[in-house]
């Protein structure tokens, strides 16, 4: 029996997701349609999407995707990529493999969960590295590399960071690979947001890129604004992780849905595209908060992330949200309908709330939140 304590995050949403008119803690991008999608096919995509046949596909993910998947970065190849049914199935896969008893884990936090959940249940000791308010919620790179033990063999970091926005300077990140480096420890970059940085902030090279024992996580659903594909991936040239991953594939879901390849692939190759829009969409909620929380300043204190498509805005404690964010979400939600998310869903206290910057409806769920403010 696999024992691993219950995902919080995706319990919250198990209960509410799909029972509430705005999602307004989503850190997903809104979700292309169909017809939208194919509008971007070229000749071959177009044709592979009409002739497909539904059948199984190659275990490891079609090879022109693979292909597709490896020019995001510098230095791989299409055999430098095994696709998965999501990020999620990709993090499960790559700890249940390459983590042991004893084996000495860090990971950034408060974060998603199964970057650290499923190394725990594996057996690893882990160190949750805090990311702090007071820093802006920036990485403290110093800190991060002062924590490493003799016994650790993974960094866990995701920048562009959710819930907290978190991007360190390209600098910063790269002294941070390169004391992984020198450390002998591997460097996993949960790297779903990227491409999603704010006010110019640079694009981080990828984690796969600056060291070859290196891991990157990506996936459609953030940056790309297609979830349901349910298509993400692991990329680094160290083969061994994937051939190890791809033999516990067998045993999680053997291979891809064929009609989301073929939809991955062209999102993928109509990218300007596709993350123009997102960043579109990103860039207007952005500044709609800049001016709703300068004026509720009374009710929530605002760091502004500098990537992704989530914030962490904590409640003011004497203000008319302030107490319990647990609480606060609650009443919210039963009254009007709009789901935020509390930090207690992180582990991380009772004072901050996550808002998703992604989606559409964005501004008409902030005008009932305002509606409870002043009620
Ligand atoms: C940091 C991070 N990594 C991985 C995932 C998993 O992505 P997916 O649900 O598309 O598999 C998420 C989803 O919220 C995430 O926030």
């Amino acid at each position: 029996m696999v024992r691993i304590a219950d995902f919080a995050l995706e319990r919250y949403f198990a209960r509410w997701e799909f029972a509430v008119e705005h999602v307004a803690c989503a850190s997903d991008v809104e979700g292309w349609s169909m017809a939208e999608l194919l509008e971007l096919a070229d000749d071959e995509t177009r044709a592979m999407w009409s002739d497909l046949r539904l059948g199984y596909t190659e275990s490891t993910g079609h090879p022109l995707l693979r292909r597709e998947i490896a020019s995001l970065y510098e230095s791989l190849e299409a055999d430098d990529v095994l696709v998965f049914a999501g990020a999620e199935e990709a993090i499960f896969c790559l700890f249940m493999t390459q983590v042991r008893e004893g084996d000495h884990v860090t990971v950034t936090w408060p974060g998603y969960q199964s970057l650290y959940e499923v190394a725990r249940s594996a057996g690893a000791r882990v160190s949750l590295h805090a990311l702090r308010e007071d820093d802006g919620w920036s990485l403290d790179v110093d800190r991060l590399i002062a924590s490493f033990r003799p016994e650790t063999r993974f960094v866990v970091v995701n920048a562009p960071h959710q819930p907290t926005g978190m991007l360190p300077t390209v600098g910063e990140w790269r002294r941070l690979a390169a004391a992984c480096t020198d450390a002998g420890v591997r460097l996993v970059a949960d790297e779903v947001y990227r491409f999603l940085e704010h006010d110019g902030a640079e694009t981080l090279p990828a984690g796969a890129d600056l060291d070859e024992r290196n891991i990157s996580i990506g996936v459609m659903s953030k940056s790309f604004a297609m979830a349901g594909l349910r298509i993400g991936w692991l990329a680094t040239r160290d083969r061994s992780v994937l051939d190890a991953c791809a033999r516990l594939k067998d045993y999680t879901t053997i291979c891809s849905a064929a009609p989301s390849e073929v939809l991955a692939l062209i999102g993928l190759r109509a990218r300007e595209r596709v993350l123009a829009r997102s960043r579109d969409i990103v860039s207007a909620n952005l500044a709609l908060l800049d001016a709703w929380f300068e004026r509720r300043s009374n009710a929530f204190s605002w760091v502004r992330p500098r990537g992704g498509s989530t914030a962490f805005p904590r409640l003011v404690s004497s203000g008319p949200a302030g107490g319990s964010a647990a609480r606060f979400c609650a009443r919210l939600v039963e009254s009007t309908g709009v789901l935020l998310m509390p930090s207690s869903t992180f582990g991380f206290g009772d004072a901050h709330v996550r808002m998703g910057l992604g989606r559409t409806d964005l501004p008409a769920a902030l005008g009932k939140l305002e509606e409870v403010l002043d009620g």
